[in-house]
Formats: C-alpha cells, structure tokens, sequence
C-alpha cells in the first residue's frame, strides 16, 4: 500500500454491505471506501449516490482495474467468495471476504496459495471477533475467573423462508451450518483457543430448498471440553452464547449482531441466582464490530500480517465440513 489509508472498493450491492458493514467503514477516519461495482451499473449508481462513495462500477471486473483501490470488500453469495477473491488478488488488491469462506475446506485452501503467490492479504469477515464483548469474554476465560471452561452452549436462527433470498438456494452455498453455524463453530474455536477433534451432528434438510434448516452438533474440542450448538433458518430469531467454566459462567447475551447503538451486556454468574442472588453484569461501550473489523485490516495490511490469517479460515471450514459428513454417514467424524 502506497497511500496512509487503505483505499477500499465494495464488490456487489449485497444487503450486508449496504445496510452495515460500508455505512460502518464510512465511519471511519482510518480508512476510505472509493468505489462500489455491481453487475448492473444503474444499481452501482444508485448504491453509490446513497451511501456517498464517490465511483460507481458496471462490472465486478472495472472495480478490479481501477489502480485506485487497494482492498476489495466481497459480500457475494457463498459460491463466489473463494472465485472472485482469487480474481482480486490477481488483480493485486487485499481482500475481506465474507463468511463463510468458501464451500468446503479445500476451497477455501486455494486462498492460501493465492495470497502466497500474490502477495496480497486475504482475511474471512468474522467481524464478532472484533467487538469488544468477545474480547472481554476471553480475558475473563484466560484470566481463569470461570474456572476451567468445560461446555459452550450457543444458539443462533432466525425465521427465513423467502425462497429469493441467497440463504435459501442450496447450489449457491445457501442453509444454516454455511450462513450461522459457522459463528457458534469460530466463536468456540476462539474461546477454547484450540482446534476441535471430532464432531457429530443432526441435521434436517428443507424439504423444497434443500439446505439445513435445523442443524445442531456436538464439536468435540478433546479432554472432554465441548461446544453444543443448534443453528436454524426457520426457528424464532435468538441468539445466545453460554461459556461453562467450573466456577462461573459468561453469558453473551447478544452475540453475534449486537446493535452498535447499544452496550453490549456480558452476565457473569457463579449460579447464586438460583437461590434469588443477582447475577452481575457488565455494560460495555456501545462498538461498530464491523468498523473495528476493517481497521484491523488495514493494520494488518499495513504490518504485513493479519491478526487472522486466511489459514484460520481453512480451519474453520474444515468443522463444517465435517459436521455435513456427520450428517451423511450418521456418526463423529474425527477431524
Ligand atoms: N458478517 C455479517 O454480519 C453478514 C451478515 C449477512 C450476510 N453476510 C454474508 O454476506 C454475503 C451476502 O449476503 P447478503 O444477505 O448481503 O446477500 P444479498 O443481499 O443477496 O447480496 C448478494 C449480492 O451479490 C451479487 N450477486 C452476484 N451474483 C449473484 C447471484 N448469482 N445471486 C445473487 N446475488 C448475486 C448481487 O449484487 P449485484 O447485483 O450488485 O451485483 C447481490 O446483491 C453472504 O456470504 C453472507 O454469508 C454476512
């Protein structure tokens, strides 16, 4: 990078990038977004006028071209994260690519040596790990005050069944484990701070759209220590994270789309409340996980190396991965 600030371009006027993640970065002093592409250039336009980017592109290819931009932002549907990133980074920019990373593990390995034979970053937008919820619930497990955690309990859905909508379409990457389960699988890996062992899933597929609708796993992080998870396209929006230490539990209330307007509330509990005791909590400053995640990137193009590397992507994949076969062959799956 040339210039003190990265200069980004947004591929797609994908509703994520739209509604949260370009208004965030635009909130920023660290950072400018410069240009927005679509494949149809009145919606590039028009998604430009309305978030004030000043270049607006016809095609994903013109964004790649333009010398001006240093990183590519990529909310595309699942199938076309790991394609048009490569497509970027040949293109010599960086790239934050949404969630999931790519389809299965393999593909989401070609990013390895894509970035290794470009020289460019590439990182997966896991913007939670970013919020300062998280990281205040890490210093509380590594801080020992839980105890040795033993259990994460976590539960994420939300009622979708619009059949136009890319969560819905089973060949373009669509279903829960893909679209949410890979939150509870990074947020476990995150806490543990280690890579799970064997898992073993549940999984009910939508009879019209052929994607998991309901899946809930077993992910087996050795010596006993477990995450429980239940993610679900279909179930009454909810989301909640238990950390079970021996001594006390942390639980996040709001995950994974905590409102930036709002503090976050972490409660802390030994399980007094049982008995009438007040459980505590802690407020914490109201934060834009996906503004602190596109600094973080800039920071680490700027050092050279990211504080969550592609390879940690791969690895996170390769658990869904695994959970799919568990479903498939009915039993754990070591990984
Ligand atoms: N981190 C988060 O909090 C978060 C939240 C929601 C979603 N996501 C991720 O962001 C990505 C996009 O999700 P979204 O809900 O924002 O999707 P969306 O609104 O449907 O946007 C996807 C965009 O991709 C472009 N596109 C290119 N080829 C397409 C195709 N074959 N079918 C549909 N769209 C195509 C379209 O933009 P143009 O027409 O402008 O080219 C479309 O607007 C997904 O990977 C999802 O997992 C992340």
């Amino acid at each position: 990078m040339t210039q003190d600030k990265l200069r980004w371009g947004i591929i797609s006027t994908a509703a994520i990038g739209a509604n949260h993640v370009i208004p965030a970065m635009l909130q920023s002093s660290r950072l400018s977004v410069d240009a927005i592409a679509s494949r149809d250039a009145a919606k590039a336009e028009d998604a430009a006028k309305a978030l004030g980017i000043p270049k607006s592109y016809g095609s994903y290819e013109a964004l790649l071209a333009d010398p001006e931009i240093d990183a590519i932002y990529n909310p595309l549907p699942n199938h076309l994260h790991v394609p048009v990133t490569i497509q970027a980074l040949e293109a010599g920019k960086h790239v934050l690519c949404e969630k999931p990373i790519a389809l299965d593990a393999k593909e989401a390995a070609q990013l390895i040596e894509a970035r290794d034979r470009t020289g460019k970053q590439v990182a997966e937008a896991f913007m939670v790990r970013h919020h300062p919820q998280w990281l205040r619930a890490k210093a509380l497990v590594d801080d020992g005050v839980l105890g040795r955690v033993r259990a994460i309990q976590t539960m994420f859905s939300y009622y979708n069944d619009d059949a136009a909508n890319v969560r819905n379409m089973a060949d373009i990457g669509g279903g829960a484990l893909y679209d949410i389960g890979c939150y509870a699988i990074l947020t476990s890996r995150f806490i543990f701070g280690r890579e799970p062992v064997r898992v073993v899933s549940l999984i009910e597929v939508d009879p019209t759209f052929k994607t998991d609708r309901l899946a809930s796993a077993i992910v087996d992080y050795g010596d006993g220590d477990r995450l429980v998870f239940t993610c679900a396209t279909q179930l009454v929006p909810h989301q909640s994270v238990a950390i079970m230490g021996t001594k006390k539990s942390v639980t996040v209330e709001i995950p994974f789309n905590q409102d930036p307007t709002r503090p976050a509330r972490l409660r802390i509990d030994d399980g007094g409340y049982i008995k009438g005791a007040a459980p505590q909590y802690e407020d914490l400053e109201p934060a834009n996980q996906y503004m602190l995640q596109a600094e973080a990137f800039g920071e680490g193009v700027a050092k050279g190396s990211l504080l969550y590397p592609i390879e940690d992507a791969v690895k996170n994949m390769a658990v869904i991965d695994a959970l799919f076969e568990s479903a498939r062959t009915g039993g754990w799956v070591s990984l």
